[in-house]
């Protein structure tokens, strides 16, 4: 059946309504594309009418013809509007979903501190600069001649018993005290710039049973000044002094005697009890003193082998544990908690920075 070109262009007509409205209805471009298929395709309705053409009059395909290509414009028109919106859709869609809520509160990050340890090392070396002393620092991996022999401990000394250590050889050791600083900065001295005022802390390391009190790593504070006429008495103001800034102002210092190779005489260091302040309690085992370090004159054997005159000069010398040092002072019970990285012990040491 042959249709009349009125016909033809009505249905075109309502194609194109029909093509307007789903492009209007249309959630996607995936749908547009079905919709382009559907009316435009060879399968398509407007294929059909365009083969029509065929059996019209002459005058009557140009008719045709230009309802087809207006069916073209227009739907090509919708199309295009309906992508650019869809588009304009998707974008509006993407930034809503991408707002930046500046007013949010932010991640803080974790400050640390630093180790308690390290707290009292430097605190240490603050009150020793304060009087003119030199912060020295020496190897941990240290020969035997100064770990020992310099130290008075020749081979085969019985005091090297309580000073046992990892040898690397014959000759090389993981230092036991940091005294062997001690003999290098004295042969390294020019007197005619002043007397020798050092401390030198750093990590010791000796064979001993880890326990509550003892570690087979540990750090120590070496102390020493030589110069023409130094006294027991000069150690015994210095470690006064030190021992205020340490466990508070009223604290009092006693030396007891003892007995070190470097050293002669020796004492062992005492300072009154900062909990009972003397009475006596549990803290100092009800004597009301509580050990701290040892010290001692240097002996005149140490300064011959360091190069230095004993006839001429003498010298005061300590040593102390900077564990012990935190440990009476902030009333820890066990030195292996210092070791341990444990958050909940660190985080409790928050002072003394800077
Ligand atoms: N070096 C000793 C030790 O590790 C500590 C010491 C004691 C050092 C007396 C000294 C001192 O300088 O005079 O046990």
């Amino acid at each position: 059946m042959t249709q009349s070109i009125e016909e033809l262009k009505q249905q075109t007509e309502s194609l194109l309504q029909e093509a307007i409205s789903q492009i209007a209805a249309a959630e996607d471009s995936q749908m547009l594309n079905t919709i382009r298929v559907n009316f435009t395709g060879k399968k398509s309705e407007l294929n059909n009418i365009s083969k029509m053409m065929g059996k019209l009059d002459k005058d009557q395909k140009p008719e045709l013809g230009k309802a087809i290509s207006g069916f073209h414009a227009n739907f090509n028109q919708h199309l295009d509007d309906k992508i650019s919106q869809l588009k304009a859709e998707e974008l509006n869609k993407k930034l809503a979903g991408e707002v930046l809520d500046v007013t949010l509160p932010g991640k803080t990050p974790k400050v640390g501190t630093k180790h308690i340890l390290t707290q009292t090392r430097e605190e240490i070396e603050t009150f020793f600069l304060g009087l003119g002393y030199q912060v020295v620092d020496g190897p941990e991996v240290e020969v035997d001649l100064y770990n020992f022999e310099k130290m008075n401990l020749p081979k085969n000394h019985p005091a090297r018993d309580m000073q046992d250590t990892f040898y690397i050889d014959q000759e090389l050791l993981l230092r036991t005290h940091t005294s062997p600083v001690q003999a290098r900065t004295m042969e390294k001295h020019d007197f005619s710039k002043g007397p020798l005022k050092m401390i030198s802390p750093g990590k010791v390391f000796r064979r001993d049973d880890d326990d509550a009190t003892h570690s087979h790593q540990f750090q120590q504070v070496e102390g020493l000044v030589v110069d023409k006429s130094i006294k027991l008495s000069d150690l015994k103001g210095t470690l006064l002094a030190f021992s205020k800034a340490m466990f508070g102002e009223e604290t009092e210092i006693r030396l007891r005697p003892s007995y070190f190779p470097f050293t002669e005489p020796s004492v062992e260091v005492d300072v009154t009890c900062f909990k009972c302040h003397g009475e006596g309690c549990p803290m100092c085992k009800h004597t009301g003193w509580i050990e701290i370090l040892g010290a001692g004159m240097v002996h005149p054997d140490v300064l011959e082998m360091s190069g230095i005159d004993p006839t001429e000069y003498s010298g005061f010398a300590f040593g102390l544990g900077i564990e012990r040092v935190a440990m009476l002072r902030y009333n820890i019970d066990d030195i292996r908690h210092f070791y341990q990285n444990d958050l909940r012990f660190l985080s409790q040491f928050k002072g003394g920075q800077n």
